[in-house]
């Protein structure tokens, strides 16, 4: 099968550390793809190199059949690599709804997109609204972000994501900072999201890993040390020496 996604040998240097060294990492459609490793692994930084947040200093990125190594966030975002970051970021004094219906604009083709309001409802806020439902959200969709909770901003984040229709959605760390409960909410909504989404998740929460991935790999000092099904990962010996070595 063809991969949705294909980094080949891809390196970013920042000085003489090599953040991530000559990684390769391939997501089919559809695909549950996690990301782990140590802190200071990559997995950021690697992220950052597939959103095109940062450029590779080496090595090539595809994406659905396409050379878009040279091409920056806003164009990748455009034909379907869709991110979630570290710290959730919303726009504060807008309320959950607007957030997402702003989120959805570029997608609906702008202006012209939603020139009547007949247009603005079917094209923007019916589908923000399904969106705001989707992640658990529908009784806060008058709220403005800013009175929202963590738990709940990252929620509206995995909405805004979504509503640029990404083929491939990266998240990472979505459940730092987050309640048990919450982590349990979100687990519930990453699981349910539709297949046409693939997913590369970055996240220390293993529980959270085992139980969505299909395809884990693991990175150490920027390398990629395996990669694999999660119960191969879970064993494997490399994958213990990186993290003992981490703690020590
Ligand atoms: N902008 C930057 N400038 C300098 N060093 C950086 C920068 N971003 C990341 N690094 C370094 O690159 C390495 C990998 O970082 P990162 O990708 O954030 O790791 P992870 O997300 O796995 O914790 C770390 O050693 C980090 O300090
Ligand atoms: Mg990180």
């Amino acid at each position: 099968m063809t991969a949705l996604l294909s980094a080949e040998a891809v390196v970013r240097r920042y000085g003489s550390l090599v953040a991530v060294d000559r990684v390769d990492l391939r997501i089919a459609d559809g695909e549950r793809h996690a990301l782990i490793g140590p802190n200071g692994a990559g997995k950021t930084t690697l992220l950052d190199l597939i959103g095109g947040a940062t450029r590779v200093d080496g090595g090539r990125i595809r994406f659905d059949g396409r050379d878009v190594t040279r091409l920056g966030p806003a164009r990748r975002a455009r034909i379907g690599i869709g991110r979630i970051h570290q710290r959730p970021a919303v726009w504060p004094s807008l309320t959950a709804l607007e957030n997402v219906v702003v989120a959805g604009w570029q997608q609906v083709g702008g202006f012209r997109g939603v020139r009547s309001r007949a247009r603005f409802r079917s094209r923007l806020a019916e589908p923000a609204a399904a969106l705001l439902e989707q992640v658990g959200l529908v009784d806060t969709a008058s709220t403005t972000a800013a009175h929202l909770s963590h738990g709940q901003r990252r929620q509206l984040e995995i909405a805004m994501a979504l509503a640029g229709r990404p083929r491939l959605l990266l998240l990472d760390e979505p459940a730092a900072g987050l309640s048990g409960v919450e982590v349990r909410r979100l687990a519930g909504l990453l699981a349910e999201l539709p297949r046409e989404v693939s997913v590369l998740l970055v996240e220390h929460r293993l529980d959270l890993v085992y139980a969505l991935a299909d395809t884990v790999t693991v990175l150490h000092d920027g390398r990629l040390v395996a990669s694999g099904e999660p119960d191969e990962i879970r064993h494997a010996p490399e994958v213990r020496r990186a993290y003992a070595e981490a703690v020590r």
